[in-house]
């Protein structure tokens, strides 16, 4: 696995609590088969799994030291939330670490761009000290991704990658030229949510199990009709599920999926559409569907709302 282009990562936000699990997801998924999920990712050669200090609750941080030894590569970030407090990038970190069972974390991101030169400094100092390898920043816009990367390069580090939300539903990111930039300045660009919480792996199923984020969009699904409806007949042609069209059109863009994961299939799937090549025809016939419903679910202004400053917009 390269990582600087890997192929796709493992997200693990819904790993660690059963409480987290069953309101957002709907279900609870058993220690022993997200334990199958990593051994099918590491069989994969899909090592980098992606984590931050609240994924489940603060719980998994803790999952991934337990059930993820080496070659497992780790990815985990900062969240800014408060006004600066020095040391407090240093503090989380100590205790991803522990949580980790690791003396250091491969990549690691500021997660939202406040206190963005305070907050890099400290990552910076980690860097330095050997601890973290590579340093990206993750819901940042075009001028914040612009500012992280000189005083990165002032202190002679390259900014490794930025993590945004993208899918077949949402390319604002690309149409704003963030996507395009990070290309030109050989700047990884990852996509969190390429399957908008499970909406974009094809319309709701009777034995489907409630979950919040379901409910909450369960209108906006059924507009997704024709769009399901293609993905269906492109998925055949490349003997693949509705699922994962919606991976392969992020992967086809030169994007890095991010894909939550908590069963094996999940990881297999993820690994061949990561792989699978889409002609020009099918991706433009499914941007061309995806823009007609106008339909969005999470949104790539998400959470500008924690954004301090007056610089809420996207
Ligand atoms: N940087 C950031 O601010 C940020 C924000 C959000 C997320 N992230 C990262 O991005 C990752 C991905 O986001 P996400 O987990 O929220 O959403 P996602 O990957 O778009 O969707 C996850 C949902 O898709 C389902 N799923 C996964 N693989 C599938 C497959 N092959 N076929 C059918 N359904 C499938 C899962 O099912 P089950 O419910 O059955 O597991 C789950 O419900 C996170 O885990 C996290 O690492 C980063």
């Amino acid at each position: 696995m390269n990582i600087l282009k890997p192929a796709a990562v493992i997200g693990t936000n819904s790993w660690g609590s059963a409480l987290y699990e069953k309101a957002i997801r709907g279900s609870v998924v058993d220690e022993a088969t997200i334990k199958a999920a990593v051994n099918k990712a590491i069989e994969c050669d899909l090592l980098i799994f992606d984590s931050a200090r609240d994924y489940g609750f603060g719980k998994g941080p803790k999952m991934i030291g337990e059930l993820c030894p080496e070659p497992i590569v780790l990815s985990s970030k900062y969240t800014p939330v408060t006004k600066y407090k020095k040391g407090q990038v240093k503090e989380s970190f100590d205790k991803d670490l522990k949580d980790f069972k690791r003396d250091k974390i491969e990549i690691y991101w500021l997660h939202l761009p406040n206190g963005i030169e305070e907050n890099l400094a400290e990552i910076i100092e980690l860097y330095r000290q050997g601890k973290i390898e590579h340093i990206g920043v993750s819901n940042f816009d075009l001028d914040e991704c612009k500012k992280a990367k000189a005083v990165l390069e002032a202190a002679g580090i390259p900014l490794y990658g930025v993590q945004n939300h993208y899918s077949l539903l949402d390319r604002t990111w690309e149409e704003n030229g963030l996507v395009e930039w990070c290309m030109e300045n050989d700047i990884s660009f990852w996509a969190w949510a390429v399957l908008e919480e499970g909406i974009l792996a094809g319309p709701a199923r009777k034995e489907e199990k409630f979950s919040l984020m379901k409910a909450i969009f369960s209108r906006r699904r059924k507009k997704l009709k024709k769009l399901y409806a293609l993905m269906q007949k492109v998925g055949e042609r490349h003997d693949i599920s509705i699922a994962q069209v919606a991976i392969a059109f992020v992967a086809n863009k030169g994007i890095v999926p991010v894909c939550g994961c908590r069963k094996p299939y999940q990881v297999e799937e993820l690994c061949t559409a990561a792989n699978v090549k889409l002609t020009e025809k099918e991706m433009s016939r499914l941007q061309e569907a995806s823009d007609a419903l106008h339909v969005r679910i999470l949104g790539a202004d998400m959470f500008r709302f924690a954004v301090s400053g007056g610089n809420k917009k996207k």
